[in-house]
């Protein structure tokens, strides 16, 4: 198994490309299944998490080119409207063809995700909303079987705006007949792309960016091109590196889906700098301790949850961070305490008492974002940390340790 070795303490300068986004990518990559044509999508970014989304497309029959970021999905002869179990089981974000797939097919049968390493992540919405759309879904065997003739139009309040259950169901109900009305929809940058996207495709879709969008259901949807936008995690990943290690400019970026983490970013002491597509940072000379609270879209994202963690580490004074969107995703803490951080965490909020160093370690990451906030944590640590379970980080960062080195940080990788 790799592992990331970091020496930390070493300043960082110079810019670095911001790579297209996860979050985004993925339900679009669902949304190109519904087209039966070829669709190409540019600015995908090579993760483990979008190989296994190929891997799950082309099980469902779509014919699928990978090569130098740009996606080429022919789906004229998708044929199997099904993602098993062990795809399911390594990238939750399988469950996004439910919708689509139950558009084309009006019959899917998608593995039902279990819980992930930090709590239970239902997918109630998602089944709920498409009821609500009138599919008939069952449970055989771990699967969700989902069935319908055709969807029709329906209104939909969803209880949380979730980013998931929005996206499936606004691709569900973008061939449904009459219209769907999504209240409390996620607003999230990634779901305005997916429904502009599908209305590249052909869908009706109007509201995106606010809280009930609005659906008119079309008969069907033609194949459609897209470029994705730019990770504003894995943006925001870097610049709280930046805020400790060194001026750092990134490219390729909407500074304003950042507007939130900038913000606070600046009451921690940094001076940002900002054009229509970079970002640079620079840092204070002593970071200020910032409570945080995440929130859904515009606010503070959960997924930068952990690297703002590892930034109050070393912070002046004392900090609370607080998650309301999962409210157990802490598994980071005791390995960034073995740094030599001090983290008490109760319920769901993070105590973070500022200290003067943290010192190097051999650390576990344990998910995407935890990952993240260890090689931020190694990062800034005086001696060497090595980062085991590198696999997580993979699925998320597009070569993390090549654009951090390109940088001025010492960080290389090992394979066991
Ligand atoms: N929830 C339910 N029932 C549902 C769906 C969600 O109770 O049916 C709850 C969740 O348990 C959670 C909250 O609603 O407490 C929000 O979950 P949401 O559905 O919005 O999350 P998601 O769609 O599963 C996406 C991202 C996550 C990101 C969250 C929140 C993708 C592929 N994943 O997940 O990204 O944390 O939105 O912004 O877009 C990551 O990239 O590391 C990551 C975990």
């Amino acid at each position: 198994m790799d592992k990331i070795i970091i020496e930390g303490q070493n300043s960082l300068s110079g810019s670095v490309p911001i790579s297209g986004a996860k979050n985004a990518v993925l339900p679009i990559m669902a949304a190109a299944l519904m087209g039966k044509g070829r669709a190409t999508i540019t600015r995908v970014p090579d993760l483990r998490d979008t190989r296994t989304m190929i891997r799950l497309m082309e099980i469902i029959g779509a014919v699928c080119e990978y090569e130098n970021g740009t996606l080429t999905v022919d789906g004229s002869i998708v044929d199997n409207p099904e993602a098993p179990y062990e795809l399911v089981k390594t990238m939750r974000a399988s469950f996004y063809v439910l919708g689509p797939l139950l558009a084309r097919f009006g019959e899917v049968r998608v593995s039902l995700p279990g819980g992930c390493a930090w709590g239970p992540r239902p997918v109630d919405f998602h089944l709920k909303g498409l009821e609500k759309l009138g599919a008939k879904i069952t449970l055989e065997n771990g699967y969700i079987i989902a069935r319908s003739k055709r969807l029709q139009g329906s209104e939909i309040q969803f209880e949380f705006p979730s980013v998931g259950a929005t996206g499936n169901i606004v691709m569900a109900a973008a061939t449904a007949a009459g219209t769907t009305i999504i209240r409390n929809a996620a607003r999230e940058p990634e779901i305005v792309q997916l429904c502009d996207y599908l209305n590249q495709m052909g869908s009706n879709i109007s509201g995106q960016g606010t809280t009930t969008l609005i659906i008119k259901g079309v008969e069907s949807l033609e194949s459609a091109d897209i470029a994705v936008i730019p990770d504003r995690i894995e943006t925001g990943t870097f610049l709280t590196a930046g805020a400790l290690l060194g001026e750092i400019t990134l490219k390729d970026v909407y500074p304003h889906h950042l507007d939130s983490v900038l913000m606070k970013l600046k009451e921690a002491g940094c001076t940002i700098r900002t054009t229509a597509d970079t970002i640079t940072i620079s840092p204070a000379d002593s970071i200020q301790a910032v409570d945080i609270t995440t929130a859904v879209y515009p606010g503070f994202p959960t997924d930068l949850q952990a690297q703002w963690i590892a930034l109050m580490t070393l912070a002046r004074g004392s900090s609370m961070v607080t998650d309301t969107v999962y409210h157990d995703r802490f598994s980071h803490i005791p390995e960034l305490n073995r740094l030599g951080a001090n983290i008490r965490v109760d319920q769901n909020t993070a105590f973070v008492r500022g200290v003067k160093n943290l010192v190097g370690a051999p650390v576990m990451s344990t998910d995407i974002r935890a990952s993240a906030s260890l090689i931020i944590g190694g990062l800034i640590a005086k001696g060497t940390t090595e980062v085991n379970r590198v696999y997580h980080i993979d699925r998320g960062y597009e070569q993390i340790e090549d654009k951090f080195s390109a940088l001025g940080a010492k960080i290389w990788r090992e394979s066991a």
